[in-house]
């Protein structure tokens, strides 16, 4: 099993789905924690299950994307932790629509959240990683950032972006001890799948599970992903015995980037 004992982790957007199946699933290998999310009562409900295991944890509320809330929670997450091994970027955002469909504050606020903020906490922690020579970068893209998906311009085109800075990081720090790779979901069981689920259930006049049925469908193993299956990945990657793995973007899909 992975030990992250004396590992120092950060989770962007931790308190709900996919995120808090990852900072818990950190802590739980022995790694201290610090978290963020605009949700204060999700970000304090996985707070406190990280205390209680009598782990570190420092939990601020910030609106990833934004550049002043970025930047207060990057400097706190270093001077609680005093250092930052493993950095998991996965704040992201949806919204919907072709080009013709999106405006462009939309496609801001996506781009903003998607792949900004992941560069600037890249940026800000990279230095330290490089210093100790040992970092971890996992970057949480999409099935939709190998592959288009329809009506998702701005999605799809923040996910594609990530997948390739986390190779340009790869590259330029494989000498210096950090790996970055990247995650890619399908259909993962958490409230923006729940969200899209709504959106079918008002669109197509259908019912919640037909819903999540059509959605099973479209994946090879008819099922939607749990999000513990993309946290174990995630821990897997920021352990030591992962260090030749670089560059990657591995898919939590069933096989749905085959087709
Ligand atoms: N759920 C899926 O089907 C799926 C599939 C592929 C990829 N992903 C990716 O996984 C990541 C996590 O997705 P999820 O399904 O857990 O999302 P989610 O919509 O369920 O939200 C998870 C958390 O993110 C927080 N959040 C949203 N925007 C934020 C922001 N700007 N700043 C801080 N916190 C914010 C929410 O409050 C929530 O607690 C995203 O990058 C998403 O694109 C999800």
């Amino acid at each position: 099993m992975t030990s992250l004992q004396g590992k120092a982790a950060v989770v962007t957007a931790a308190g709900g789905g996919i995120g808090r199946a990852i900072a818990l699933a950190l802590v739980a290998a022995g790694a201290d924690l610090a978290i963020c999310d605009v949700n204060s009562a999700g970000l304090a409900e996985v707070a406190s299950q990280v205390r209680q295991s009598g782990r570190a944890c420092l939990a601020q509320v910030c609106r990833v994307g934004d550049p002043a809330q970025d930047q207060a929670f990057a400097q706190a997450a270093l001077s609680t932790l005093g250092k930052v091994d493993i950095l998991v970027n996965n704040a992201g955002v949806g919204g919907g629509g072709s080009v013709s469909e999106t405006p462009f504050e939309t496609w801001r606020e996506v781009l903003a959240t998607n792949l900004d903020a992941a560069f600037f906490f890249a940026h800000a922690f990279l230095p330290g990683m490089v210093a100790r020579h040992w970092g971890r970068l996992i970057h949480i893209a999409s099935l939709g950032g190998k592959r288009p998906f329809a009506h998702a311009a701005a999605y799809s085109a923040s996910k594609h972006g990530l997948i390739g800075l986390m190779r340009s990081i790869a590259l330029d720090y494989a000498a210096a001890g950090v790996t970055s790779n990247a995650i890619c979901p399908a259909w993962t069981r958490t409230d923006m799948a729940e969200r899209f689920a709504a959106y079918l259930v008002a669109s197509e006049a259908i019912t919640r599970d037909e819903a999540y049925a059509r959605m099973a469908a479209s994946l090879p193993q008819n099922r939607i992903v749990e999000p513990e299956e993309v946290a174990s990945l995630a821990v897997m990657l920021a352990g030591e015995q992962a260090q030749g793995i670089n560059g990657q973007a591995i898919s939590v899909d069933e096989g749905a980037a085959l087709s």
